[in-house]
């Protein structure tokens, strides 16, 4: 693989949600080119089965390779669970590929062995019982347990993220008796460190929130490093697709990204 650290980093999610992890990746890189792609024809992925988050993964990345990518970034949580294995085998030797999933799992071995730890995210993502295979794997004694939240990405995608109902939502959420006396919660969905103020807020500030957009941040920038492929210079740019078009993608990039960002259509399957 023979890469130039102009080569743009790949960032893709089912929609809107990867967002979050791009927003802080452009912010401890702001000298990345960066190209983003969101299915927003084919989200929400957290209620597809594995078969269909595969094919778009991987089209997906065809894509991303068109633009010789040295990095592709697996936003989104649902796909790091059921495509990592199979984009990185896909991919080859034609870039690194990443998922937001093994940054919180150095993160939780350094910091909450011997814990309860909870988890939160897509039904995909907890039926496919990763995490809890993951966390397992790191032999540290670790108390674990899952909650689908399917709610909050309706919830947060018809602009209620600031609402008391989304609040109201995730009190009823985090009270179940499965998750009582957690010591850390993994927010495992691109969406929901849109609603850490509520979740901090019902545990009072007293549970380790585990946001895997900032630690994904900082192990690319450490891959990059590694590879001697940080681009150190600026100007740089960024290229936002979408699978279908759609104003609330463009409304909240515009949102993430003030100024002036490319935004173009790029249909999947034509
Ligand atoms: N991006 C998805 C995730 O992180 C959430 C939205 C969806 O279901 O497509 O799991």
């Amino acid at each position: 693989m023979l890469h130039k650290s102009t080569n743009p980093i790949g960032i893709f999610d089912s929609g809107m949600g990867g967002l979050t992890v791009a927003k802080t990746i452009t912010e401890l890189l702001p000298n990345e080119n960066i190209v983003y792609f969101g299915d927003t024809a084919h989200t929400p992925w957290g209620d597809k089965s594995t078969a269909a988050i595969q094919a778009y993964s991987i089209r997906i990345c065809d894509v991303l390779l068109q633009h010789h990518c040295k990095f592709i970034v697996i936003a989104c949580h649902t796909a790091s669970t059921a495509a990592f294995e199979l984009v990185r085998e896909y991919v080859g030797n034609k870039a690194h590929v990443i998922n937001v999933i093994d940054p919180v799992m150095h993160y939780i071995e350094k910091h909450h062995s011997n814990k309860k730890i909870g988890l939160i995210g897509t039904k995909q993502t907890i039926r496919s019982n990763t995490y809890k295979k993951r966390v397992d794997m790191l032999n540290r004694d670790i108390d674990f347990v899952a909650l689908a939240t399917p709610l909050l990405v309706p919830l947060i995608e018809e602009g209620f993220a600031e609402n008391e109902i989304c609040e109201t939502v995730i009190q009823e959420y985090l009270s179940r008796p499965g998750l009582a006396d957690v010591q850390a919660l993994i927010l495992g969905c691109t969406h929901y460190p849109l609603l850490k103020h509520y979740i901090h807020k019902f545990y009072r500030e007293i549970v380790d929130i585990i946001d895997a957009s900032e630690m994904t941040a900082i192990a690319l920038k450490e891959h990059l490093g590694l590879h001697n492929l940080l681009k150190l210079e600026a100007p740089s740019k960024k290229i936002f697709y979408v699978s279908d078009h759609n104003e609330f993608f463009t409304n909240t990039a515009k949102i993430f990204f003030p100024g002036d960002i490319q935004l173009e259509p790029y249909p999947l399957w034509e």
